[in-house]
């Protein structure tokens, strides 16, 4: 099978393609069709059930004792594996806890859990009684957390009594407690596990007992669900302090992610697949607990940083530990590895015999960390692009499809079942070499948001920016070899670390000081994490003489507010914002002006004398 053969055939007989991925995956009652265009659904006519895809079939057909889930946490220096049997009951027991919460079919769950074991159980769980979890992100603030809660309405939250973030130990009782006494729709149970590193005191909270409840509960079978039965929601941001949504379906992805670990990522069941990143994002959904296991491979939940928890040479050891055959992760974990082992002798100590290749998504992988990790490896560096909304990877290498490599620079070819346009502002098709607005035709394949919860507008939204076509909201270009070079953002999201953030979220937060007449938040570049916030403000005040508590105040309010991981890399008081005469903030000219880039300032500017002004205080920033 070659890469371009099924590409080809993804697109000209997708119902014969897919059908065909559907064989690879256990279904109660198998799809006779693939995909409806009344419904818009993948697999609507089958049902199955997604945790006994990734678990209880792998027992039943005889690999109950292969390891399943390797959980490697050097912060709390605890290495433990779990083979599919072993998994299997601790998640019929999670998800019969959840059943003694009252939580039944299409009910929702809050997990806001570290990267722990059970955290993947508990995922595992809902899905297995037909529950829809939605994960937060450990390091959200409790406004954050508390928007979520207010969105999805959960009937349980399940959390941990701390997260362990590098050296330091984050209680996540308070979080939560404040979570809930801010939210319009509290849940009506809170079970909370106990760890050693920071006990709760869970009578004050008004939590339970995750290991009461646990020995409590019997274990809970899989349920049949339709093929299009929420699986999930996952919180994304988008361009407004609001986050999205995005609804998951169980059978399309279900079959898109098996499919993809074979033919995308070049593994095989008994194989060790490694994803570096975090269960509160979709690449943890995805290729830390669904994916991979859905596959019959084993993964690696791993607790720690690519740096300091202990040293830069963690990853090359639990790769050679766990005989890890392709290891996903961020660029900014490579730059951050370069910087602290820059010969990149941790690297040629270590045993890598096993690992095939690096993938790496979630930002921009810089040529320069691509050629540096490249020849530091001596395997492929295969970069490839998606989002959050697509659910698995849309531009790749595809590695198990011998797909030829993509220049360095470029996210890759589109995957089957991804048909990609570049268009300019008229919704016209661009040449190769020009730069214009991702788009990717209807229909999506199978793995793709199916909705987004209680929002159907918001929805419609990435549809109507073009005609009936999917706007992806990545500006790009395309090369002659048919790859995809991914230039950044059309929108106001910045992507700090690998994360996803809204420039219009931190402006919230920043505008709710006291101190703040108006603001604006733009990514400015960063080497390490790719781009970092850089708010720019006037104060109420405004009287010329920048305040430095101001700053201090700012700053407070997005990591209190968001989070610690959108701290901004400055706070610059000015005494008016660039605006045109209509009004519209000119982002495009603070950015240039913050990263140092040629610019010209436009005719349209209201106030000609504030360019001045602002290159003053980033040169007095700069001393
Ligand atoms: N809970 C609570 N706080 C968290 C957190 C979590 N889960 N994750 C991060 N934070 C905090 C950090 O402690 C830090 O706080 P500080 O400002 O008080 O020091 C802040 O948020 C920023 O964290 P981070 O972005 O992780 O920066 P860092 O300087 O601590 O580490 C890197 C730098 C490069 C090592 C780190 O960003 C990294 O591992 N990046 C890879 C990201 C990744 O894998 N993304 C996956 C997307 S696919
Ligand atoms: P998320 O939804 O959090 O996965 O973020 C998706 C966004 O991250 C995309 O829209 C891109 O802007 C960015 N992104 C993801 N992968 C890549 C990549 N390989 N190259 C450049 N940008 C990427």
């Amino acid at each position: 099978m070659s890469y371009k053969s099924e590409y080809e055939r993804s697109l000209s007989s997708p119902e014969d393609f897919w059908l065909e991925a559907a064989q690879g995956i256990a279904w109660h009652s198998p799809p006779l069709k693939a995909y409806d265009p009344d419904s818009e659904r993948w697999f609507a006519d089958g049902t199955l059930n997604v945790c006994a895809n990734a678990v209880d079939r792998h027992v039943d057909e005889g690999r109950g004792d292969r390891p399943a889930l390797i959980y490697e946490s050097p912060v709390s220096g605890v290495s433990e594996s779990f083979t599919f049997a072993e998994l299997q009951d601790h998640v019929a027991r999670t998800a019969g806890m959840l059943r003694s919460a009252g939580v039944e079919l299409g009910d929702r769950v809050i997990i806001y859990m570290p990267m722990i074991p059970q955290t993947a159980f508990a995922m595992l769980a809902c899905a297995r009684i037909g529950a829809i979890h939605s994960v937060v992100f450990g390091g959200f603030s409790a406004a954050e957390l508390a928007k979520r809660i207010d969105d999805c309405q959960p009937r349980l939250v399940l959390t941990a009594s701390c997260g362990l973030e590098g050296a330091k130990v984050i209680p996540y009782g308070p979080i939560v407690s404040d979570a809930i006494a801010r939210s319009n729709h509290p849940p009506e149970t809170t079970i909370m596990l106990q760890r050693e590193q920071a006990q709760a005191d869970l009578e004050s909270h008004g939590f339970g007992d995750w290991h009461e409840c646990l020995s409590a509960a019997s274990a809970a079978d899989c349920v049949s669900v339709p093929g299009d039965h929420p699986l999930y929601v996952l919180y994304t941001s988008g361009t407004t302090g609001k986050p999205k949504g995005v609804v998951r379906d169980s059978a399309g992805y279900c079959v898109a992610l098996n499919w993809s670990m074979r033919n995308i990522y070049g593994i095989d069941q008994g194989d060790t697949f490694w994803a570096a990143s975090d269960v509160g994002w979709v690449v943890g959904h995805s290729y830390i607990v669904y994916g991979p296991l859905i596959a019959g491979c084993a993964t690696v939940l791993y607790e720690g940083k690519p740096i300091g928890t202990p040293d830069a040479g963690t990853f090359w050891r639990i790769i050679d530990q766990h005989k890890v055959r392709v290891l996903f992760t961020a660029p900014t974990a490579i730059r951050a590895i370069r910087g602290a082992d820059p010969d990149g002798s941790l690297i040629a100590s270590a045993h890598l015999e096993t690992l095939d290749a690096l993938f790496l998504a979630g930002e921009r992988a810089d040529p320069d960390t691509v050629r540096w990790i490249g020849e530091q490896l001596g395997k492929p560096v295969i970069d490839h692009w998606w989002q959050t909304e697509l659910g698995w990877p849309a531009l790749a290498s595809c590695l198990g499809l011998d797909a030829p490599p993509a220049p360095v620079g470029s996210a890759g070819h589109p995957v089957p079942g991804f048909r990609f346009e570049v268009l300019d502002s008229e919704g016209k098709p661009m040449q190769s070499g020009q730069t214009g607005s991702l788009v990717i035709a209807k229909p999506l394949p199978p793995g793709a948001m199916i909705g987004l919860w209680q929002n159907m507008t918001g929805f419609d939204a990435y549809f109507s920016v073009f005609e009936d076509t999917y706007a992806t909201g990545d500006a790009a270009m395309l090369d002659d070899d048919g790859s995809y070079v991914i230039l950044g953002r059309t929108d106001d999201i910045i992507n700090v670390a690998g994360h996803r953030l809204s420039t219009g979220a931190i402006e919230e937060a920043v505008a709710d000081c006291p101190q703040v007449n108006e603001c604006a938040v733009v990514g400015a570049r960063d080497e390490l994490k790719g781009q970092v916030p850089v708010v720019v403000f006037v104060s109420t005040t405004n009287n010329g003489a920048p305040d430095p508590s101001h700053i201090a105040q700012i700053t407070r309010a997005i990591r209190e507010g968001i989070s610690p991981i959108a701290s901004p890399k400055a706070v610059i008081e000015v005494p008016s914002l660039p605006k045109t005469r209509s009004g519209k903030i000119l982002r495009n000219l603070l950015r240039a002006l913050i990263d140092g880039d040629p610019f010209d300032t436009p005719q349209t500017i209201e106030n000609p004398d504030v360019v001045a002004q602002l290159e003053e205080a980033l040169a007095a920033l700069r001393n």
